[in-house]
């Protein structure tokens, strides 16, 4: 069998935010008492199972926080739901990112100046339902620049424009610009992708434009991951979004000379390394 050249990106394994959370939680595992975390920590897995190993208690459900310290996810949180918890005499423990926080702090200030707020992100994910409640005014989550087009704005209110952290510029800029079309009585901008996201889809992108295929590595339930597979996908069909390297098939390194690999930014750099060598082992490939 020939040998395939394995190229990583730039930037893989945990941003920034995602090392600081982990290793947050790690010291709070070395205190004596339940620590438990609202909803996974991080979007991955094998992370959060290792960490479930030390003793956290991942819990879905509010009610089920009984005591001792409580972790909030890089994500953040709710307002309303961090004071509940304290109030039940829980002390949190913060690894909300900084980035997301910047996010945070421009919704609740401008909203308290009487702006509209309208996320650019996924209704549905962790970070943007907590940006919600940062909101006293009427806020408004559009997924991109088609639902954006369909927003309807009041002529006579203020709006800001912020995004999800983890969106790519490009769906943020298409977003924006259906936005500014529309008549209102004041519009602001504030893009709030964060950095690593933004430089983790270009480095994937110029990766993806020199190798013949490309592996995504990261959580299925990692919003940032799927985010760089679109960016990939976009500059070269044969993509692959995997969790771990028992997820890569032997027909899709066929005929492959070059194969480029990056990681969504919750994903360790261990799972990475696996992935390398198993790629590298291609005889190991089922
Ligand atoms: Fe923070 Fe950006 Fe990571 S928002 S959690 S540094 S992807």
């Amino acid at each position: 069998m020939a040998s395939i050249k394995v190229r990583l990106a730039k930037k893989t394994g945990f941003c920034f935010g995602v090392k600081r959370a982990v290793e947050m939680a790690e010291a709070a595992l070395k205190v004596k008492g339940p620590i438990f975390s609202l909803g996974s920590i991080i979007h991955n897995k094998q992370v959060v199972k290792a960490l479930a190993l030390k003793g956290l208690k991942v819990v879905n459900n509010e009610a089920d926080v009984t005591g001792g310290a409580c972790i909030i996810s890089s994500h953040g949180i709710s307002p309303v739901t961090a004071k509940r918890i304290v109030k039940r005499g829980v002390k949190l423990i913060d690894t909300t990112c900084p980035f997301v926080l910047k996010a945070q702090r421009i919704a609740k200030s401008l909203s308290d100046k009487a702006y509209n707020v309208i996320i650019v992100g996924d209704v549905l994910h962790p970070e943007v339902r907590a940006l919600v409640d940062f909101v006293a005014t009427r806020s408004f989550v559009v997924k991109d620049g088609r639902s954006a087009e369909r927003l309807k704005l009041d002529k006579k209110s203020r709006y800001i424009v912020i995004a999800q952290t983890t969106q790519s510029k490009s769906n943020f800029a298409h977003a924006v610009r259906a936005i500014s079309k529309k008549r209102c009585a004041g519009l602001k901008v504030f893009n709030t992708v964060c950095r690593d996201a933004e430089e983790r889809q270009a480095a994937a992108l110029l990766l993806a434009g020199t190798v013949d295929a490309m592996f995504v590595v990261g959580g299925n339930n990692s919003a940032n991951t799927k985010r760089l597979y679109e960016v990939s996908r976009r500059a070269l069909k044969e993509s692959y979004l995997i969790e771990t390297e028992a997820g890569i098939k032997k027909s899709w390194l066929k005929g492959k000379a070059s194969v480029g690999i990056t990681s969504g930014a919750s994903t360790p750099e261990w799972i990475v390394n696996q992935v390398v060598a198993k790629i590298l082992k291609k005889g190991d490939v089922s």
